[in-house]
């Protein structure tokens, strides 16, 4: 038997997810278009609103003041996309918590239906949580959840997290999470991907020096694409050097969209960036 260091791994797993079917020179033509119509790009939505049945009691999370604690800016009304435009500190939402605003702060964008953040805020009591999504089910669910297990460390907001994270201040969160973002699968659609240059250098402009972007997904197109699209930005470095992706972490659960995906045979691949 031979021991292995870490670097042998890291190539065991570049090996693993070195993948026949991509063509990575389309991707990167692909990016190059893109990143010449930045203003029309700006405008596009990554996120379609998804009509889900909704049990009643999430639907009392959106609606009942008593929730105001946990959501953090409701509508007042369903169907409605929260407006984000007065949020401008994340940190602040947890002043008069144990935990205080200067505590290690995450923004997950796109938590589904909440479960993997749920567990994530559960199971790191100590740094403050925030989710950002657009899907009322979700929103709902995760409050609800929030609120039965009496979890101060987790603040939900309704809305599009591209127009928050133009809102927010500079080097202001540790950890941007963004797991399973929707794939946008056909060419036409590529411009919805989350994680573009332009969306991504949102992200990073709010990150603290050293601050973390953790992706993950279950499209291998997707996962080469966020690969070339981060590798290539100086303000992110890949904890696992260049061209590798990221072990699955044990912290994070299981979510929703990752099953699925698994169900239908696909592979999983994590990406976790360092802020320069
Ligand atoms: C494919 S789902 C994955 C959900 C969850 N992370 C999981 O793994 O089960 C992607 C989610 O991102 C949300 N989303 C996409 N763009 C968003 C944006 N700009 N702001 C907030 N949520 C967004 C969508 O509404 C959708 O629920």
């Amino acid at each position: 038997m031979t021991n292995s260091t870490p670097q042998d791994t890291q190539n065991v797993l570049a090996d693993t997810h070195a993948s026949q079917t991509i063509d990575k020179d389309e991707i990167s033509t692909r990016l190059a278009k893109l990143a010449q119509t930045p203003e029309q790009f700006r405008k596009i939505n990554t996120f379609m609103k998804r009509r889900t049945h909704m049990s009643q009691h999430h639907e009392q999370a959106l609606l009942d003041e008593r929730f105001g604690d946990i959501y953090v800016n409701p509508t007042g009304e369903l169907g409605k996309l929260g407006d984000v435009s007065a949020i401008t500190d994340l940190r602040a939402l947890f002043a008069n918590t144990p935990n205080g605003e200067h505590a290690p702060l995450t923004l997950e964008i796109g938590f589904g239906m909440g479960d993997s953040l749920f567990e994530m805020a559960k199971n790191a009591p100590e740094t403050n949580f925030v989710g950002i999504e657009v899907h009322e089910p979700g929103i709902g669910r995760l409050t609800a959840l929030a609120d039965e297990a009496g979890l101060a460390n987790l603040k939900v907001i309704n809305g599009d997290a591209i127009a928050l994270l133009e809102n927010l201040p500079d080097q202001h969160l540790d950890t941007v999470q963004l797991y399973f973002p929707d794939p946008w699968q056909k060419k036409r659609h590529y411009k919805r991907r989350f994680v573009t240059h332009d969306r991504m250098a949102k992200v990073a402009r709010v990150l603290n020096s050293g601050g973390k972007f953790h992706a993950a997904t279950d499209w291998e197109h997707y996962a080469f694409w966020m690969l070339e699209v981060l590798d290539g930005m100086p303000e992110f470095i890949n904890s696992c050097e260049k061209g590798n992706f990221t072990p699955r972490p044990d912290f994070r659960p299981l979510t929703k969209f990752e099953k699925r995906g698994i169900t239908h045979g696909h592979g999983v691949w994590d990406l976790i960036y360092l802020k320069a």
